[in-house]
């Protein structure tokens, strides 16, 4: 008899993607072996994200597509389990049961340890099944210890999860949940499983994972600082990476750390959202923009190189076109490697999307314009400095195009190469002779030629 297939589609953030691949580890014991194709799928999973109302409604219009699918006599014969994971499943499990009549299980992101369970229950009763209790210390417990066949050289491992910030716009409190932080020894075992399978890159991921606070095997609350240090000096770890981080979690030994660990990469994701005190404020953001300014100052001042990546929200309600001016003059001031920027989206439940005086979506577009014409700039610049450097880079997949692979630089920039397709999986010097705004090319460069 041919394995069962399960087809997953991950939309959202790097959690989701990390989310993605336990979900199919732990499916594996079931006999689950992915697919690619959604038509041969016994099982479709959809991970999902609620961070913006587009980021929603795109779950919906995949359901619409699946149950059209379904429907079609080419399947018929074939009966598809689909289940909505993630952050839209804990946030609208019940809004799912009754939009989309073809969802069989609905999975919020702490419950992802009971999907076996629930899958086998559904195909056994033919019952439709939620579950979206918050246990993140189960959750960790009970998936299973690494066992993925994605042998890349990077991959991600989650040590914290949750937030306890609540920024006035954001759902991530109330869909994963208040802070948690993974004990020092789960995570070193993870690693060194994810070691033992050929990466030697990990990104340490959390909503707050500067807020990490892990109890360590010496009974004692270990930072982040801490952590990384510990698993820099795994054998076989070459880069550590580690995101997203809240200015107000940025501590002096963080910064240190960037200084003195060579296997930290130089690049440090900081998220500001707003210019103008009042909006930050507002926002719940716990700083200003002039304590955000001093963090950026401080870090420059012990790691000059290092490249700052933000987010930033446009529009929030309320917001004068004095207040997002100061927006731009801290991107101005900052001068960043790379930026996320988005249009202010109302979520349902959170504190802003109840205050008054929202703005048009005429103005949010043109104001995310002319932010995004200075992010680009400053991409731009930053990316032609690197010019006739010679960066080590990481080639983890191939190109668009044939004979060339796509690596990261240790400032996070995709580059591009023609170069032998067995240096896949490899860190190796490569001279940069071009840039664009999101992208380096580079020859490969001494002896490896
Ligand atoms: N620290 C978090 C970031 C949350 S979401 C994490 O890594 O998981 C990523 C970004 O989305 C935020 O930094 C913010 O800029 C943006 N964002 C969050 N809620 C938003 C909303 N309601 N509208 C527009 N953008 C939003
Ligand atoms: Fe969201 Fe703010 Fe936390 S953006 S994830 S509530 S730090």
């Amino acid at each position: 008899m041919s394995a069962k297939k399960v087809f997953i589609k991950t939309f959202g953030c790097q959690m989701n993607v990390y989310d993605s691949e336990r979900i199919l580890e732990s499916l594996s014991s079931l006999g689950f072996e992915e697919t690619s194709q959604i038509s041969c799928a016994d099982l479709v999973v959809l991970n999902t994200c609620n961070i913006r109302e587009k980021a929603a409604e795109k779950v919906y219009s995949e359901l619409g597509r699946i149950r059209r699918m379904c429907e079609d006599s080419a399947h018929r014969d074939q009966k598809k389990t689909v289940v909505v994971a993630g952050c839209v499943a804990q946030a609208e499990s019940y809004e799912i049961i009754n939009r989309a009549s073809v969802v069989d299980i609905i999975v919020g992101p702490q419950s992802y340890h009971m999907l076996p369970e629930m899958i086998k229950d559904t195909e056994r009763h033919g019952h439709k099944l939620i579950d979206v209790n918050f246990n993140h210390q189960q959750k960790f417990n009970t998936l299973p210890q690494r066992n993925t066949k994605n042998n890349r050289a990077t991959a991600f491992l989650t040590v914290q999860e949750g937030c306890d910030k609540c920024c006035t716009f954001c759902v991530v409190p109330y869909t994963r949940g208040a802070e948690y932080s993974r004990p020092v020894e789960q995570i070193l075992n993870e690693a060194i499983a994810l070691i033992s399978r050929g990466a030697f890159e990990i990104t340490l991921l959390g909503q707050n994972v500067n807020a990490y606070r892990g109890k360590g095997p010496d009974g004692r609350m270990w930072s982040l600082s801490k952590l990384i240090n510990t698993l820099s000096e795994l054998d076989g770890i070459k880069r550590l990476r580690y995101t997203t981080s809240h200015p107000c979690d940025i501590d002096e030994e963080l910064i240190e750390c960037h200084n003195y660990n060579s296997k930290l990469m130089p690049h440090l994701h900081l998220p500001f959202q707003a210019g103008s005190n009042r909006i930050l404020a507002a926002m719940n953001r716990k700083h200003t923009s002039e304590e955000y300014l001093r963090i950026v100052d401080s870090i420059r001042l012990t790691k000059a190189d290092i490249a700052l990546s933000t987010d930033i929200i446009v529009g929030f309600p309320g917001e004068t076109v004095a207040e997002f001016d100061k927006t731009l003059r801290v991107v101005e001031e900052v001068g960043f490697a790379q930026a996320f920027s988005f249009k202010y989206s109302p979520r349902p439940g959170t504190p802003a999307a109840a205050i008054k005086n929202h703005i048009s979506e005429a103005e949010k577009a043109s104001r995310l314009n002319a932010l995004q014409s200075l992010i680009k700039e400053q991409q731009l610049r930053f990316n032609i400095s690197c010019i006739n450097k010679t960066l080590p880079v990481l080639f983890d997949r191939h190109g668009r195009n044939s004979g060339q692979l796509l690596g990261r630089s240790p400032y996070l920039q995709p580059v591009h190469a023609i170069i032998p397709y067995k240096m896949l999986g490899q860190i190796v010097p490569v001279k940069i002779i071009s840039a664009k705004t999101n992208s380096l090319f580079g020859i490969l460069q001494g002896s490896q030629l």
